[in-house]
């Protein structure tokens, strides 16, 4: 006889809602693959008297401890957002002998190492493959199916709002404030944008998966963030005529100088895979010594695509319930490594300044660079903006540090007006 595994899901909104729907429509495959019949007993919502978008058979309630203190509950399934009270929950959760499953970047990048911690003391399982990429296979293929690779790169487009953004303001030549309402009408947005188009949201998933790649805690603090909206339209234009597109990357990378972790624009050419990343959708680009170059592609958001991860979730701990494993899934990040700042991180650059036109300006300009070592692949003059030049420079693969003190350099000369975009050059071939 099939064993009933009970859920206590605390949320019923886009990705909860899909949850039911899976578990629902897809009950009797998912006893098949578990040998469990998996049963939503009790959901937590704010407002019990809302209108729902699916019936259910579950009991709704306010009452949080009426789930997490239930003894017949065995997997918490925490879909209700942020850090607090969602931390709370589950950490009562789990140290109640509850499987738990989420969905929550915000809580695994900044409060993880407590969770794991906890489950690990109680021997139950903390599960969280949707926490970054949405309905994207990628915390369980790099914990286990590249698991025996040295990973020295993961590299990805992880927020989906920002994506359909750049896109559209690409393909259509559309302003920033038109994409983002479209954005948000389309439900792609996190209720507060800024978390997505100020790169926090990618910064909390890159945490995420660098802790697993290289073995390591990098957390929230250690990743710097820059997000997209200092990108005009003449950036993507000229990005154009040069061969790249515009994306919000999260980078981490393992080299001698330690792990480092960035959200960051950039450019990349025509011809890199990550390139062909269009609309809503996410992709993870993961190099390892063994496997070579890998990559994740899929829907990074809504909420089927989520709850398919979720469920995939619950499924193992039910499955993990039945045969009474009571082996701990261990945290996969023991080992304090060196975080590295992004001045110690090197690649080309695209940019843009405005500046007088007249002879010995361009002299001038190149100087300022020199002085910081930092050579110049091509200087462009592109328009005439008024009485002032706009010029276009792509340099070598240069030390941020060094950059950084010749933009300064830059500002200061007298035949500058302003710098107006600077944007990292990405992809093995941008030098
Ligand atoms: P949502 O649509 O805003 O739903 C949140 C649900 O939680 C609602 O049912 C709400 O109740 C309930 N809730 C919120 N705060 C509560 C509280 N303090 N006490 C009791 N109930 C509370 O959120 P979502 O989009 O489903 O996102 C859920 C989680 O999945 C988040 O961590 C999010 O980052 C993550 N995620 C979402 C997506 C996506 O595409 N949406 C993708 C990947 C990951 P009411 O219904 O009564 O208001
Ligand atoms: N706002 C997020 C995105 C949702 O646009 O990718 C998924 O985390």
């Amino acid at each position: 006889m099939n064993k009933t595994v009970n859920v206590g899901l605390l949320g019923f909104g886009t990705v909860g809602t899909g949850v039911v729907q899976i578990l629902r429509n897809n009950a009797e495959m998912l006893t098949r693959k578990t040998g469990a019949e998996i049963r939503v007993k009790k959901i937590l919502v704010r407002d019990i008297h809302k209108t729902r978008l699916l019936a259910t058979d579950a009991e709704l309630t306010t009452d949080a401890a009426s789930i997490l203190n239930d003894t017949d509950i065995d997997i918490v399934v925490e879909l209700i957002g942020g850090v607090e009270p969602a931390r709370s929950m589950m950490l009562e959760a789990l140290s109640n002998g509850k499987h738990v499953v989420t969905a929550n970047k915000d809580v695994i990048a900044r409060h993880g190492r407590e969770l794991f911690l906890v489950a690990e003391q109680n021997r139950v399982n903390m599960l969280f493959e949707a926490s970054v990429g949405g309905g994207i296979p990628i915390i369980r293929p790099l914990k286990r199916c590249l698991a025996a690779n040295r990973i020295t790169e993961v590299m990805g487009i992880v927020n989906g709002t920002t994506n359909y953004m750049l896109d559209r303001m690409t393909s259509e030549r559309l302003d920033f404030a038109t994409v983002l309402a479209e954005a948000q009408a389309r439900g792609y947005a996190e209720s507060d944008p800024t978390a997505d188009v100020g790169g926090w949201d990618a910064a909390r998933k890159i945490a995420i998966l660098a802790s697993i790649a290289f073995g390591t805690r990098v957390s929230l603090d250690d990743v710097s963030v820059e997000g997209i909206t200092r990108i005009e339209p003449e950036d993507i234009d000229y990005g154009r005529e040069l061969n790249f597109v515009i994306k919000l990357l999260a980078i981490a990378e393992e080299t001698d100088k330690g792990v480092n972790a960035r959200v960051h624009p950039a450019f990349i050419p025509l011809h890199h895979p990550l390139a062909a990343v269009r609309d809503v959708f996410n992709a993870i680009f993961v190099r390892g010594d063994a496997v070579g170059d890998t990559m994740f592609y899929g829907r990074g958001a809504g909420g089927l695509p989520t709850a398919s991860a979720v469920c995939a979730d619950i499924m193992e701990a039910a499955r993990n319930i039945r045969v009474k494993s009571n082996t701990p899934i261990l945290c996969t990040c023991f080992e304090e490594k060196r975080i590295s700042s992004i001045a110690e991180t090197e690649s080309p650059y695209y940019i843009r300044l405005l500046a007088e036109d007249r002879p010995g300006v361009m002299a001038a300009i190149a100087g300022a660079f020199g002085a910081q070592q930092v050579s110049l692949n091509s200087v462009i003059q592109k328009r005439r903006v008024g009485n002032r030049a706009e010029i276009v420079l792509i340099t070598h693969k240069v030390n941020d540090a060094a950059l950084q003190l010749a933009i300064q350099t830059l500002a200061g000369l007298s035949v500058v007006n302003k710098v107006s975009t600077v944007i990292r050059v990405v992809g093995d071939n941008a030098d």
